[in-house]
């Protein structure tokens, strides 16, 4: 995880870096640094905590002029949070400084050899290891002369194993900026005479909407004023591939919300609208996806699927299961993109893998793509962040086009995921059996989603009663069956990340079969009991749990009235389809997580301990 970013050019740094760790703060916000150089010399200002914090800091101590800088807020790994090992990390003559972004595996046997020579550490870190490395190397590299800076970061990383993005300054170069990358993200913003480097494309697009993005074992010099790229193995990269940015700066503000979570939460109508605008072709009682079309044969002849995820991912890939297999009849496996990597799949022919992740950068996600692709599986992914890692090296793809998620806990992210799973399950069944006038029933009720999502948020302000009401609640059960198994289980995960209050999801059949000792006046049950297939099954187990003297909030469809004497307190969703069910569920439980933990005071947009984007296994 982390982010880092880079400015080089001929303005000042300290305003594009501090604005742009602000935008990257969603992926690690335990400590953050800055480093400029100026007059010769670096100004390394790092601090535990926020990059608020590190602002008021450095503002503080020196007037932060420079037009060269790097800057990184940070997710530990390697070591606690804490001033010193916060990033930047100088080398001990001072003459580097890095940023860093993943894991270098094999740091403590190069720490040895360095100690060896004399060298000296000052935090816990991987990247200090780095740094130190680069400067013994370019000290020493050719002849006992000095070698440039570009070329001792690539003899170093020629050593190292791990996953990276670095950003590399040299005090002897001032108008040098080297970045490489294997494993976590770096873009590259070309503005006029300037460049910004970051992990992802937000703090670039206030400034530039060219970018170029680094592939896996590339590295980008930026000497005076001209960037050039090539492989760690020294080949140059002629084409730069320039890339356009699509991405509006009020999509990434907060738009008069008190946090990005709810905004997210209030998005949902418009972004679902967007998962699906010019997808439906009605008359053909089918959807258009242009990113798989040229795979249609492979896609037909599928004979199984695996999906893999991560978190809320894997969850929308819950219900991604039930849909393949109810409209197209494909076996499907939903996995742990971790655990896929490490297992023995007998996958077989006509066998295919759809990855899902709303950043594209998930770790356990990407690594596990690249298994797939070894044993040559045709890889689908599912992503929203454009020109991520994992909508690169899929074979095909498409992408929910809900803009940036920001909050740390997915929201929009999620309801469009599980309606793409529903819509690509009618692209396969419509390959197969399902018939048109099916295909247009289901596409007519996804058409009036975003409406229900509306009415179900125009109520908002019952949830935040609720909220009132079990916010004192030290454990919760989120129950659901089939199609909301899944969506039980997000909402749990809801709960615990942003409220710290401990929540299972649990397919409600399951409960009987052990979780139900658990269950007292003290531990509250969500149970989604819509009425559709599952309706009259989930009406036992909601008995079964008011039997034990637990309490229920019941989540059902608008109209049925026979609940309300039973549960103790009743959330309604319109009337829909049994699959699209799980999409409208989703909302009043993001609501109650996000209304909880206002109430307790939580930090709802970065809640303790996590990141956004795990980029690290
Ligand atoms: O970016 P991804 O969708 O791959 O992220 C996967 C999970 O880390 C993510 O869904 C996580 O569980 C969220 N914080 C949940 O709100």
């Amino acid at each position: 995880m982390c982010g880092i970013v880079g400015y080089i050019g001929k303005n000042t740094a300290w305003p594009v870096l501090i604005k742009g760790l602000e935008r990257l703060e969603y992926r690690g916000y335990d400590s953050a640094g800055i480093a400029l150089l100026e007059g010769g010399t670096f100004s390394v200002y790092k601090k535990k905590g926020r990059v608020a914090e590190l602002s008021k800091f450095a503002k503080s101590h020196n007037e932060l002029s420079g037009g060269v800088g790097i800057a990184h807020t940070r997710w530990a790994t390697h070591g606690v949070p804490s001033d010193a090992n916060a990033h930047p990390h100088l080398s001990n003559g001072g003459d580097i400084v890095i940023v860093h972004n993943g894991i270098i595996e094999n740091y403590l046997s190069i720490k040895k050899v360095l100690i060896g020579k004399g060298y000296k550490f000052k935090s816990d870190t991987d990247t200090e290891v780095l740094a130190n490395l680069i400067e013994d190397i370019k000290k020493n590299g050719s002849a006992g002369r000095q070698i440039p800076i570009d070329e001792a970061v690539r003899l170093a990383l020629a050593e190292v194993t791990g996953a990276y993005a670095i950003l590399v300054l040299s005090k002897d170069e001032p108008g040098t900026m080297v970045v490489a990358k294997v494993g976590s993200p770096a873009v590259i913003g070309i503005g006029n005479g300037e460049f910004f480097i970051a992990s992802d494309a937000t703090p670039i697009v206030e400034h530039t909407k060219k970018v170029v993005y680094l592939e896996d074992g590339e590295m980008a010099v930026i000497k005076d004023g001209k960037l050039s790229l090539k492989t760690i193995k020294n080949k140059v990269r002629k084409n730069l591939y320039v890339h356009t940015l699509k991405t509006k700066i009020e999509e990434l503000e907060k738009g008069g919300f008190p946090h990005f979570m709810l905004k997210e939460i209030f998005d949902q109508p418009e972004s679902l609208r967007n998962t699906m605008r010019g997808r439906i072709v009605m008359d053909k009682g089918n959807v258009k996806f242009g990113g798989v079309e040229k795979f249609n044969k492979e896609f037909k002849n599928l004979e199984h699927l695996t999906i893999i995820g991560m978190g809320t991912a894997r969850f929308s890939g819950l219900i991604g299961e039930y849909a393949f297999e109810e409209l197209a009849g494909i076996p499907v496996k939903v996995e742990y993109g971790s655990e896929f990597t490490y297992r023995s799949v007998a996958n077989g022919r006509h066998a295919g893998l759809i990855a899902i992740s709303q950043s594209g950068e998930t770790a356990d996600t990407l690594n596990a793509i690249k298994k797939a692709k070894e044993e040559k599986l045709l890889t689908l992914g599912i992503v929203n962040v454009i020109g991520s890692s994992i909508a690169r090296v899929v074979d095909a793809g498409i992408y929910n086009h809900v803009g940036p998620e920001t909050a740390v806990a997915s929201t929009k992210a999620t309801t469009s995921q599980a309606l793409l799973f529903v819509m690509l399950a009618i692209y396969l069944g419509r390959m197969r059996d399902l018939s048109k006038s099916d295909g247009q029933k289901i596409l007519k009720e996804i058409q009036k989603l975003p409406e229900y999502v509306e009415s179900i948020l125009k109520h908002a302000n019952l949830i935040k009663k609720l909220a009132k009401k079990y916010k004192k609640y030290k454990n919760f059960f989120f129950l659901g069956r089939k199609y909301n198994a899944g969506a039980a289980m997000e909402g749990a995960l809801k709960l615990k990340e942003c409220s710290y209050i401990h929540a299972e999801g649990c397919n409600a059949a399951e409960l009987k079969h052990g979780p139900i000792s658990l269950i007292d006046k003290d531990f509250p049950s969500l149970v989604i009991a819509p009425t559709d297939s599952m309706y009259e099954k989930n009406k036992s187990h909601i008995q079964e749990i008011k039997a034990r003297g637990g309490k229920v909030i019941v989540l059902t469809t608008e109209g049925n009235k026979e609940l309300k004497n039973v549960a103790d307190d009743v959330i309604y969703i319109p009337k829909t389809l049994e699959m699209l069910t799980p999409i409208l569920a989703f909302v009043p439980m993001q609501l109650l997580a996000y209304y909880i933990a206002v109430e307790k005071g939580n930090d709802v947009d970065k809640p303790r301990n996590l990141a956004k984007s795990v980029t690290v296994e």
